[in-house]
């Protein structure tokens, strides 16, 4: 199903002050001692918004049909005295006991037939129709008590949708397939056609006949195994849409969204599709703790979500404080860490900082993972530095609504994600995020910022439009990209990309089919390198994963092969097209190599940092409707760092002095 936007529910921001600080808050975990001490705590900590409620279904309707809601009405109307505001939860991310008891048919079923039990979280699969009589029951419940509540400013709906499983393999899972297959194709052979199913005797006589693609004798078919990638993504989305459209007419003002775990680690769901059915996009983010660029990924991150929000402010509803409990070693944040994180979001479009979760749990399986009140209480660093953070956002007040600038976008498309990994290529080592992330990596090292954006979004004003192993592409995204290129941006494209359009289907003719007349390029051969194997460029450089025979078709070769046998091959090539240029890469350069290219592109396109500061300093700068400007720069090195900017540093309420302390950040409202 689909929402009605219009006439759609107030602004999110209209209900929520300066850059909005909290995170999920379990009160049913605690005892009313407990609770009372939370408000004081929270009061110090400056906290404005919080999730409510995600995990208490079972407490809420402890047997069918009965309710206690006492304990919730008390923490609303405290936070509601309190002036915080509430992101109240429909509580449907973990059924209740009785109801698997009673409906055992609701549990997931994993590819290899396993059924997923109860005991832990997210035991439902989104297609059960007994499943969501009795999600969107409780929600209507939680919906109608609610409605008028001071506290409440926007609905939480489940939790991390696709957490833990993302793809569902039931009955009813497969009949829902087999109806969304359906309504995708209209006929069967269209289907057929679409799958090319005259491989392998593939061939359907009815949508009957189909079933999720689970365990098989070989490969599966590819255009199968996307559009159930499709369908799954799509399954959640559904579920999520019909919880949203009771919200909607219980409490039509009142905003709703969920929350995304858009980052390097999260495959499973197309969130550029998602985007539509949210009323504002929030994002959870954890880093892993053993990663030394774990603030490059964060950054990552933060730009992918941006992108998913169209570019419009951000909510990140969860990241930690400090250690998670889920990694295989828990690593604390170092001291200052938190604050950077934090601001770190912001600087790319976060306007509300959110944690998992306001209070550690003493008991549970996620006891050891960090909180804002830590077990040992207010007397720590953790908690003085969550105090700290709250009266830094309190100060970032004037930033909020404002946007990221950006000259730069990489393209970016979970389908083609998803249709690059399904087996049967010509590389394993050939994965989607390698290149694009190397990319991205150079750029947050120049403080150059990027805009990471589907392949059908506007590329107008971007200098610099970096396509990295889109490998599946509609006609339509090609032309996008193209259009790019003939106005005037400089066009990067990687190997890999344009070989096949939206149903895996090779574009024939030579690769890459998409692009070949934008590039000036005809690809007859791919050469993937076997493993460990760095061949020698012709600048001196070496590079790994990709060859392919290059030809030219009208573009200049900047950069050859130099071995056989692709001795003289174009490994790197130009071409002038309209007011811009398409340049194409054939392999993956080693971090020197991606460095010189780089240099070209920003040399050729005039891309630039967002200030001029020393290595190791983060830069990003919002920019209000107004035409006021807010300088991010973020320390991230162990010495004080020269930034070049003028003007009031928000965080100090001075004026900026020209450096930043050694893994301190600085805002500067510019002059
Ligand atoms: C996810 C969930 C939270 C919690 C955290 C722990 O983000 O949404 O409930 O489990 O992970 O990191």
């Amino acid at each position: 199903m689909t929402l009605q936007q219009t006439p759609g529910p107030e602004s999110v921001w209209s209900k929520v002050e300066g850059i909005a600080y909290g995170g999920d808050y379990n009160p049913e975990q605690w005892p009313q001692s407990v609770r009372l001490e939370d408000l004081e705590l929270m009061k110090e900590a400056g906290v404005t918004f919080l999730s409510v409620g995600i995990f208490s279904w079972a407490l809420l309707e402890p047997t069918e049909g009965t309710y206690d809601f006492g304990w919730l009405d008390e923490v609303m109307d405290n936070l509601a005295s309190a002036g915080i505001r509430v992101a109240l939860a429909t509580a449907t991310a973990a059924p209740p006991a009785w109801l698997v008891r009673k409906h055992p048919e609701i549990l997931p079923v994993t590819a290899d037939g396993t059924v997923l039990g109860p005991g832990s979280r997210r035991h439902y699969t989104p297609s059960s129709a007994v499943y969501r009589r009795y999600a969107t029951g409780i929600t209507r419940v939680i919906a109608e008590r609610y409605k008028e509540h001071p506290a409440l400013a926007l609905w939480h709906v489940d939790n991390e949708l696709g957490c833990h499983v993302s793809e569902f393999y039931g009955p009813e899972d497969a009949a829902a397939f087999r109806a969304w297959l359906e309504r995708r194709h209209g006929s069967i052979s269209a289907l057929n056609a679409a799958w090319g199913t005259a491989f392998w005797s593939q061939n359907y006589g009815s949508f009957d006949e189909i079933l999720p693609p689970g365990a098989a004798p070989s490969t599966l078919n590819p255009g199968q195994q996307l559009d159930f990638k499709r369908f799954s993504s799509w399954a959640l989305m559904d579920y999520y849409c019909e919880l949203v459209a009771v919200l909607r007419e219980v409490t039509p003002g009142t905003p709703a969204t969920t929350n995304l775990m858009a980052s390097s680690g999260c495959k499973a769901l197309d969130y550029f599709d998602w985007a539509k059915d949210l009323d504002v996009i929030a994002n959870d983010h954890y880093l892993v703790a053993e990663d030394p660029e774990r603030h490059i990924e964060l950054a990552f991150s933060a730009d992918l979500t941006r992108g998913i929000a169209g570019g419009d402010p951000w909510i990140l509803m969860e990241h930690s404080t400090s250690a998670v409990n889920w990694q295989p070693r828990n690593q604390p944040k170092m001291p200052g860490e938190m604050l950077r994180n934090s601001l770190a979001h912001v600087a790319r479009g976060a306007d509300a900082v959110m944690f998992f979760q306001w209070r550690q749990s003493f008991a549970g399986s996620e006891k050891f993972h960090s909180a804002m009140v830590p077990h040992a209480g207010r007397d720590t660093r953790v908690f003085r530095e969550v105090v700290g953070l709250g009266a830094a956002l309190k100060q970032l007040a004037p930033v909020r609504g404002s946007r990221v600038e950006s000259q730069v976008a990489i393209v970016f498309d979970y389908e083609a994600w998803w249709a690059s990994e399904i087996d049967s290529k010509p590389s394993q080592d050939v994965k989607y995020l390698d290149l694009l992330r190397a990319f991205h990596r150079s750029l947050f090292l120049r403080g150059i910022s990027v805009d990471i954006v589907h392949p059908s979004a506007s590329l107008e004003g971007y200098s610099l439009v970096l396509v990295c192993t889109l490998y599946s592409v509609s006609d339509a995204a090609a032309a996008n990209i193209a259009d790019a290129a003939r106005a005037g941006a400089t066009v990067l494209i990687t190997y890999f990309s344009g070989i096949a359009d939206e149903n895996d289907h090779v574009r024939l003719g030579g690769y890459p089919g998409a692009f070949r007349e934008l590039l000036g390029v005809r690809v007859e051969e791919f050469h993937p390198l076997l493993q460990g194997v760095q061949l020698k460029l012709s600048d001196g450089g070496l590079s790994s994963v990709w060859s392919e025979h290059v030809q030219l078709a009208g573009a200049e070769a900047v950069q050859t092969f130099t071995q056989y046998p692709l001795e003289d091959v174009p490994s790197l090539t130009r071409n002038t097209v309209g007011d811009g240029a398409a340049w194409y890469l054939a392999t993956f350069p080693d971090p020197d190599g991606i460095e010189a290219i780089v240099d070209r592109l920003v040399a050729e396109s005039g891309v630039a940092a967002a200030a001029s500061a020393d290595a190791g300093v983060e830069l990003t700068r919002r920019r209000a409707d107004d035409g006021r400007s807010f300088l991010f720069a973020i320390n991230h090195s162990q010495s004080s760092a020269t930034v070049h900017a003028s003007g009031l540093d928000l965080l100090t309420g001075d004026r900026f002095g020209g450096s930043v302390s050694a893994g301190s950040v600085a805002v500067i409202a510019e002059d």
